[in-house]
């Protein structure tokens, strides 16, 4: 049997990240001239060489789930393997280091300080997290987006049917006219009574990005609550929460951060923390605990994972949050363009100050699982469709392991399947 590959707080970091792919994946990516350059379809193409991704797939739903690269992969296994093989807590100190490691690039990123991040299972538990941690009563009113993704939306009605408390839903018009409208529309949907305002920074739906920073300025003046869903944001675009100004943020780390699998994050406005009461109170929770971290504490937790995330993080800064943020946008544009010489209708904005890196479109066809199995069977087309309403479409969204063949290769078979 192979030996274990044992980690121990006895290696110097240097050591132990040379044990994985991680030297060899940060060469080879630097070695690249005129890395990061969204156009550099050489760079591009050795940063998909990262991912294990199968050959002959065109992936393109990283707005549902986002292969994690091999660097991250090798160091999510060998921490696995070693707490595996001595589960004892003497082996298990390592990680509060490497989770202390993992908020301070994490807080790094969204521009806030540490204490102010809970590391929680995904995006969902971050908001619920908020529609059950916080106090209502009858009559206050809670400001939606109908756009919004159920765990930010159905999640309030549930709470709101139990409690009395009235949830209003904005209707979204997308493709939008203009950033004023958004602003507008959250702007004549406020009372004397709102309470809450939670808007989505890039909707999963249509993929429209709402000017979040003047919705939550509209917010912080009448001292309403302001929570943006970065979902689709956190590690696909330079995301500054203080610049923002928001009291409150979750993301998902297996999406657009291309992290380990169920673990999300939570960012609390430290003046705001107080009014938030914890969901899951357990073993470790001390009402000591006065930040963001009193909302992390749900019992014996996945802790490889830890380290996978800090991988992840290190894998996002190599590239560079804002090389990312230019390339996807760049994927984005190209597809879109592409996409509009087709009988399709483009239900994401063109603008990039209203879109991001989500592209849907409807195609006429009522039974639109029909094209989504067929661009799946006969090319390996992967993207998420919606199959009802008037969210009705077919969704696409890239992520930096895209290379622009792959779009190409994408768009022609659409062109088949909608001709
Ligand atoms: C905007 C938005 N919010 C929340 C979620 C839920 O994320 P998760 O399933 O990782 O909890 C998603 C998932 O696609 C999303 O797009």
């Amino acid at each position: 049997m192979a030996p274990v590959q044992r980690y121990n707080s006895h290696m110097d970091r240097r050591h132990f990240i040379g044990i994985s792919s991680w030297a060899a994946t940060a060469g080879i990516l630097r070695a690249e001239p005129s890395a990061g350059d969204a156009t550099n379809e050489a760079y591009w193409s050795l940063v998909k060489r990262q991912f294990p991704l199968e050959d002959g797939l065109l992936y393109f739903n990283a707005a549902n789930v986002c292969p994690a690269s091999r660097a991250v992969l090798d160091k999510l296994a060998m921490f696995e393997r070693d707490f595996q093989a001595d589960p004892a807590f003497q082996n298990r100190e390592k990680y509060g280091p490497i989770r202390t490691s993992a908020r301070a690039k994490t807080a790094k990123l969204l521009n806030v300080k540490p204490e102010e991040i809970a590391f929680t299972r995904n995006t969902s538990e971050s908001n619920c997290t908020l529609v059950n941690g916080l106090d209502f009563k009858p009559g206050d009113e809670i400001l939606l987006a109908d756009h919004n993704h159920p765990s930010n939306l159905t999640a309030w009605q549930i709470r709101a049917k139990r409690e009395g408390f009235i949830v209003k839903a904005l209707p979204t018009a997308s493709p939008a006219p203009n950033r004023d409208a958004l602003i507008g529309m959250f702007e004549k949907g406020i009372t004397p009574k709102t309470r809450f305002i939670g808007v989505t920074h890039v909707t999963n739906v249509h993929g429209l990005r709402f000017p979040v920073k003047e919705i939550c300025e509209l917010g912080r003046r009448r001292n309403i609550w302001t929570h943006v869903d970065g979902a689709q944001s956190f590690a696909s675009m330079n995301v500054d929460l203080q610049d923002i100004g928001c009291d409150s943020y979750s993301a998902s780390t297996h999406k657009w951060l291309m992290g380990p699998l169920e673990a999300g994050i939570l960012y609390v406005r430290p003046e705001r923390i107080e009014q938030v009461w914890p969901g899951i109170v357990t073993a470790g929770w001390s009402d000591n605990v006065k930040d963001a971290r009193k909302l992390e504490v749900y019992g014996q937790q996945d802790d490889p994972r830890f380290a996978g995330l800090d991988a992840a993080l290190d894998f996002t800064n190599l590239i560079g949050i804002q090389n990312i943020e230019t390339r996807v946008r760049y994927l984005a544009t190209y597809m879109k363009e592409q996409m509009k010489q087709l009988p399709v209708e483009m239900r994401t904005n063109m603008e990039p100050e209203l879109s991001h890196g989500i592209v849907k479109i409807t195609t006429g066809e009522a039974n639109i699982k029909k094209q989504y199995d067929a661009l799946w069977s006969r090319n390996r087309v992967a993207i998420a469709s919606t199959a009802h309403g008037e969210q009705h479409g077919l969704r696409f969204s890239a992520h930096i392991y895209n290379t622009k063949d792959d779009v190409d290769a994408a768009v022609r078979a659409l062109k088949a399947v909608v001709a």
